[in-house]
């Protein structure tokens, strides 16, 4: 079987058949910063090839509830954006598992807060964790601090 030898450069089509990305979310990226492309001399947008891992990268890190711009930042920590290596996969890796595991314990927080409050509905500023958690608004100060913020 011969193999199949990819270009350097790609197209958007290109890209998003391989990445399953529609066209208008992949120039939407690069609005964000977050791909580059080069114009050929047929005033086309080309990607570097490498350019499918990071739009994969994106895809699993919104899966796991990143948003752009948390993963524009996580990028720009990235020693070489032209490539993503298994070293760079394994920092990425570790830090968004850190930040995983911050937020199923804020959820699981919220689960627990959300199944006090559930058939009360009072929302109020003085008990209700769920509006006003450990009296964040009382520690500070007086006055109508939702309206001050
Ligand atoms: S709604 Fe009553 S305690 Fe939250």
């Amino acid at each position: 079987m011969q193999e199949i030898i990819m270009p350097e450069w790609i197209s958007v089509g290109v890209l998003s058949e391989r990445t399953g990305v529609s066209v208008s979310a992949l120039h939407f990226y690069e609005r964000k910063g977050l791909i580059k492309s080069q114009r050929n001399t047929s005033n086309h947008r080309q990607y570097p090839k490498h350019v499918i891992r990071i739009v994969s990268l994106i895809q699993v890190a919104q899966r796991t509830g990143f948003s752009l711009e948390d993963i524009l930042l996580e990028f720009e920590g990235l020693p070489n954006r032209t490539r993503v290596s298994l070293e760079d996969w394994e920092a990425l890796g570790s830090r968004w598992q850190s930040e995983l595991d911050r937020k199923i314990t804020q959820l699981t927080e919220l689960k627990s807060m959300m199944a006090d409050c559930i058939g009360c509905g009072c929302l109020s500023l003085e008990k209700c964790q769920l509006l006003n958690p450990y009296d964040e608004l009382g520690n500070k100060g007086t006055g109508p601090r939702l309206m001050t913020e």
